[in-house]
């Protein structure tokens, strides 16, 4: 059997919502200390709902596979799905990641978490 997924292969060769949104109203940054590699996410989000993400990985083909599918589960759906978003949705959509990768997706998970946490403060502030 293949180590990696067709569709981890795909993601990774062609990633989906590659980029920095410019007027983002969330942005989360995460790093795995062991392997060095960097997430970065951006979201826009209007009325609840995130209208556009984006990331810059430096890292993994699997962290670049997690990154791109994790925004493709989150594009356009409500702020409180995106908050439900684990690292086992992401791998599982990915139709599997090795157990030794399964960390990648997790830098996926926290990106995004930290995201809205970003969103979730400057909404506070603006109170
Ligand atoms: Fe660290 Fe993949 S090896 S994120």
């Amino acid at each position: 059997m293949a180590l990696y997924s067709e569709k981890v292969m795909d993601h990774f060769r062609n990633p989906r919502n590659v980029g920095v949104i410019e007027d983002a109203n969330g942005i989360g940054e995460v790093g795995n200390a062991k392997c060095g590699d960097i997430m970065k996410m951006y979201l826009k989000i209007e009325d609840d709902i995130i209208k556009d993400v984006k990331f810059e990985t430096f890292g993994c083909g699997s962290a670049i596979a997690s990154s791109s599918m994790a925004t493709e589960l989150i594009k356009g759906k409500p702020v409180a799905d995106a908050m439900k978003l684990t690292n086992e949705a992401v791998a599982e959509a990915l139709d599997g990641l090795p157990d030794y990768k399964m960390h990648c997706s997790v830098l996926a998970e926290e990106a995004i978490k930290n995201a809205l946490d970003d969103y979730h403060k400057r909404c506070e502030e603006q109170q």
